[in-house]
């Protein structure tokens, strides 16, 4: 061999540019929830900090809301949409083995010749993404990156199931990150948990529904659906999760004091004060708390909440946020962003 392979290298930094979410049109509130489960509003509100949250309709696919969300924060971050050469969508409510459902939303948003895949992070899907965004831009394997999240868990919900069918909901958020002259997302602490598995898993594979050439299951095949040892994970996101949180945050160089805004995902509003107790931010820090109205949309859920700060007027261009998701896997992936 004569030549000198040539290797790719990137922007300095990198930063997210625009955000967008998209909630479905159906808002459900407890008192519906507890037609189907023996629950009350007010055990609901208690225990999760769920008002109310919303559940697609069937042209709401998870390919059009995530195609919505995209739009917005295409146009909210003045990059044309021809210039994203990578989309990465994170979901595990894409009914479809395969093809990925991102080569899709790239052509939708006029993206069509990027590099497109889906990612299964669950509800760290979008700081997954984030990470890997962050880490192609710096190396040159792409300029501009839409990293979605997007998620129609109501399909994969048992409603008569008290431990889940009032957490679960629908929607999508969306984020164009491209280069920066100065560093704007912080060093991503991420990894796993593959011993926890059994704490939230699904109830079986498609195989076990109906056989691979087609052939009847015995007994009675259902959908399958999500389960969680609600208690397990909540203790798990409470305590080491957010020492993760903490280790983000030290990471980055951003004192408690410093920072503007912390979103980690919207599992549970008491796991979220949890971690707002053990980071010991001051009373300043805004608080991210979409689950009350969207209630836990998995990989859509920090890029919603960064969008509902901003409509309340309580977070700003240019503000740090520490986020941080958490889920099935078990996975977590946090870091510290500079806001758009
Ligand atoms: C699901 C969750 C809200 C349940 O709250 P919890 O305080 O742990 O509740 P438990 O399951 O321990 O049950 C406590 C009591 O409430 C009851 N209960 C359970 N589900 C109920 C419901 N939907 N409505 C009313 N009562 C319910 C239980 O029967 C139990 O009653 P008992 O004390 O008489 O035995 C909570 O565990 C949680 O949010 N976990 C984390 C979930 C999460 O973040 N998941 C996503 C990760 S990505």
């Amino acid at each position: 061999m004569t030549g000198t392979l040539q290797a790719s290298s990137g922007a300095p930094y990198a930063r997210i540019l625009g955000v967008g979410g998209y909630r479905p049109r159906r808002v459900v509130d407890n008192a519906e929830i507890c037609t189907m489960i023996d629950s009350t509003d007010e055990w609901i509100r208690t225990r999760s900090g769920i008002v109310e949250r919303r559940w697609a309709a069937p042209d709401e696919t998870v390919a059009m809301m995530a195609g919505e969300a995209a739009r917005k924060a295409i146009q909210r971050s003045g990059v044309e949409a021809g210039q994203i050469d990578c989309v990465i969508v994170s979901t595990v409510s894409h009914l479809h083995q395969t093809p990925a459902v991102a080569p899709l939303i790239a052509y939708d948003v006029g993206a069509a010749s990027a590099a497109a895949f889906d990612i299964s992070a669950a509800c760290a899907g979008f700081c997954y993404a984030t990470a890997m965004a962050d880490a192609m831009i710096r190396s040159g394997a792409a300029t501009y990156v839409l990293a979605i999240g997007v998620e129609r868990l109501s399909d994969l919900t048992d409603r008569s199931d008290r431990g889940t069918a009032f957490i679960f909901a629908d929607g999508a958020g969306a984020a164009v990150i491209g280069p920066s002259d100065v560093p704007a997302i912080g060093p991503v602490v991420w990894g796993s948990d593959g011993e926890k598995a059994p704490t939230i898993y699904q109830t079986q594979g498609w195989d076990e529904v109906v056989g691979p050439h087609g052939e009847a299951r015995e007994g009675e095949p259902r959908f399958p659906t999500l389960r969680m040892a609600g208690r397990d994970v909540f203790k798990w996101a409470s305590y080491t999760v957010a020492e993760k949180a903490r280790e983000a945050l030290q990471r980055s160089g951003i004192a408690p004091e410093e920072l503007d805004a912390f979103i980690p995902h919207q599992a549970n509003d008491r796991i979220t004060t949890a971690m707002t107790r053990t980071l010991g931010l001051p009373d300043d820090v805004v608080v991210g708390r979409d689950i009350v109205h969207q209630g836990n949309t998995s990989a859509a859920s920090i890029p919603l909440a960064i969008e509902a700060l901003y409509e309340e007027g309580a977070v700003r261009s240019g503000q740090t946020a520490l986020i941080i998701g958490f889920g099935a896997g078990l996975v977590y992936a946090g870091q510290v962003v500079v806001l758009p």
